[in-house]
């Protein structure tokens, strides 16, 4: 099983360690890892050339590496620590350089089968409002399967937290690896088909971002009878 791994941050504290003890009960072989902002250190310019064409855009290069490991994985393990009650500035950035892989753009028929796990610790409060940032943005990139898993562990840094801790972190992290490999074939939900089926809608009536995404769609089938699910 494939998976990768896409770290809000760039050291390796808390929410690094919970999501590698997830990513090795899942499968230890083959694992590959993205630090934010360390592999794309950017922020979105509003340029909106990805529109036209995604290529173009002045950053493709560096996302194009990450989205193309993404592509490929199975399961996807995403790890922000939680700051001021959101997701970290770099993972904020990295889901606004991936937008036009929402639904009401160019969804990739990949991510109907994908599934993904969202790691966040705080200190205290707002570990489940940083999970829910991304948690969102991959709902809109079509993935069917999301299990969030948010932590308040009352410390700075995994040194900090307690055996008692640590403990329930242990049991967490094994039920949590425990559904993804029960899991064989994800089906895709009845939310994520209606909010398809809105977005078809749109791209139908032209009220879609302009001619590029309608002929994605277009191309894909999807404005017939086509789906991106099986
Ligand atoms: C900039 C910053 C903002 C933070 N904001 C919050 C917060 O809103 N709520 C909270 O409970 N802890 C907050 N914390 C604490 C961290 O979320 C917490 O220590 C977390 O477990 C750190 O994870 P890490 O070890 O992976 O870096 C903040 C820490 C920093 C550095």
């Amino acid at each position: 099983m494939k998976i990768v791994m896409i770290h809000g941050q760039n050291h390796k504290g808390s929410t690094y360690n919970i999501g590698r003890m997830i990513a090795n009960k899942i499968s230890r072989e083959d694992i590959v890892e993205f630090f934010l902002p360390k592999d794309l250190n950017h922020f979105c310019l509003g340029c909106y050339t990805c529109i036209d064409d995604v290529t173009k855009c002045p950053f493709y290069e560096e996302k194009n590496i990450i989205m193309s490991a993404v592509e490929a994985a199975d399961v996807l393990i995403f790890t922000t620590p939680t700051y001021c009650l959101r997701a970290s500035a770099p993972m904020k950035s990295f889901i606004d350089l991936t937008f036009n892989y929402w639904m009401s753009h160019r969804p990739r028929k990949c991510m109907f089968s994908k599934k993904a796990i969202v790691v966040s610790t705080a200190a205290g409060c707002g570990a489940k409002t940083a999970v829910k940032d991304i948690t969102d943005a991959l709902f809109y990139w079509g993935i069917p399967c999301i299990l969030p898993y948010g932590i308040s562990i009352q410390a700075m840094n995994w040194n900090g937290v307690n055996d008692k801790k640590k403990q329930k972190i242990e049991r967490d992290t094994t039920k949590i690896a425990n559904k993804v490999l029960k899991k064989k074939n994800v089906k895709v939900g009845l939310k994520t088909k209606a909010m398809f089926m809105l977005m078809r809608m749109m791209q139908k009536a032209d009220f879609g971002s302009g001619e590029a995404d309608r002929a994605y769609w277009e191309k894909n089938g999807w404005l017939d009878r086509e789906r991106p699910w099986r």
